[in-house]
């Protein structure tokens, strides 16, 4: 129950005859002066102060804007004997609920403690129905948060899951898009791409290939060359990746890169039929890796490829399927010969740990987050 009084008044005869009306219902504190009254409002903690505003140390005025500085919901009643149009006027603009002539006259000093309170219990109850929908609303964005980051992982994993399936349909597959990654990775680097881009390209290597789960087992697996209608199912595969990672929000941004990977330089690949720089840059890179690592791996329709003819491949295909610039960046580099020693060297394998980093799992910072998130929630 709200029920403090401060009585602030530096003539003794006021303070005790205030004191004595009010103390049957009220549990009424005194100071003589406003320097006491601003000093013991903390311990006080009253919810209507009763201001003399002439005192001799401070003025009303002055210990009233301490008082709201201290605690805006406390309502202060000036009480003076020389209530002037301005004074008033200026008492409440400066945040006084009323104010009270001297000499008072005891229900309208009763009255005005009362209505002092009932506003006071107002002020509170909003502030507490704010500041409960404030922490509605903080609890529901954690939820969200928490929610969204749940979805993120759910959606990761089954990205994951899907590679890993593609993996046991076709072997290839799978390590070929772990090993393009890596060999990406170097030939950006030696291009100078900055490290978002780079990052970019990586993700983009894991999952260019991923359509590939919608094409048939004996298609993906022939060992002879491919009829042109199984040529025209196997194309479909850049558009079946593009629309899987489309829906993934965290690999949305890969879609066009994906889908151009087999798009040739000079407009006659495949899915559009783009050329030359139409071809985003990071296809047409992810375009001569995927080709290399392809001639330089053993297929079920041939065996790997010896050094040398990769590179006259490539320089055929100068202008043709690649980029002439990428083509003698490639030429130029060791990266051909690397291959066969990262991937002895287990290089190009890449943990389920490292997998879904790169799909965008949360970084140890993150998963920091949803943890905090969780016990806030
Ligand atoms: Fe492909």
């Amino acid at each position: 129950m709200l029920k403090k009084v401060l009585v602030v008044d530096d003539e003794r005869g006021v303070r005790e005859s205030m004191r004595m009306l009010l103390k049957d219902y009220y549990q009424v504190s005194v100071a003589g002066s406003g320097s006491e009254a601003i000093a013991v409002l903390k311990d006080v903690q009253p919810d209507v102060v009763l201001l003399d505003l002439r005192m001799p140390d401070m003025s009303g005025i002055d210990v009233l804007q301490s008082i709201k500085a201290i605690d805006p919901n406390i309502e202060v009643i000036l009480v003076t004997a020389y209530a002037t149009v301005d004074t008033a006027r200026k008492a409440l603009r400066l945040g006084a609920f009323d104010y009270l002539t001297k000499p008072f006259d005891p229900q309208e000093l009763e009255s005005i403690v009362r209505r002092g309170l009932e506003r006071r219990i107002d002020a509170l109850r909003r502030s507490a129905t704010l500041e409960a929908i404030q922490q509605d609303y903080r609890t529901l964005r954690k939820e969200v948060e928490l929610a969204k980051h749940q979805m993120h992982t759910h959606v990761r994993d089954t990205i994951y899951a899907l590679l890993m399936s593609l993996e046991l349909r076709d072997a290839y597959s799978g390590k070929h898009s772990m090993a393009v990654l890596w060999l990406v990775d170097q030939f950006a680097q030696g291009l100078g791409v900055a490290p978002d881009d780079r990052n970019r390209i990586r993700r983009a290597a894991l999952v260019h290939d991923l359509g590939k789960i919608g094409i048939p087992e004996d298609i993906l697996n022939k060992p002879e060359p491919l009829s042109p209608t199984d040529q025209q199912v196997m194309h479909t595969h850049p558009r079946l990746s593009e629309e899987i990672i489309t829906n993934v929000e965290a690999l949305a941004d890969l879609g066009p890169i994906v889908l151009a990977h087999h798009e040739r330089w000079d407009g006659q690949g495949y899915p559009d039929g783009l050329a030359g720089e139409a071809i985003p840059w990071q296809s047409q890179v992810l375009a001569i890796c995927d080709t290399v690592h392809a001639m330089s791996s053993e297929r079920c329709y041939r065996s790997r490829l010896p050094e040398h003819i990769i590179r006259r491949e490539l320089a055929a295909q100068r202008g043709r399927q690649f980029n002439p610039a990428y083509v003698d960046a490639m030429l130029a580099g060791t990266l051909i010969s690397d291959i066969h020693s990262a991937e002895n060297a287990g290089k190009m394998v890449l943990t389920s740990q490292q997998i879904r980093q790169v799909l965008g799992e949360p970084t140890s910072h993150e998963s920091g987050i949803a943890a905090m998130l969780a016990t806030l929630v």
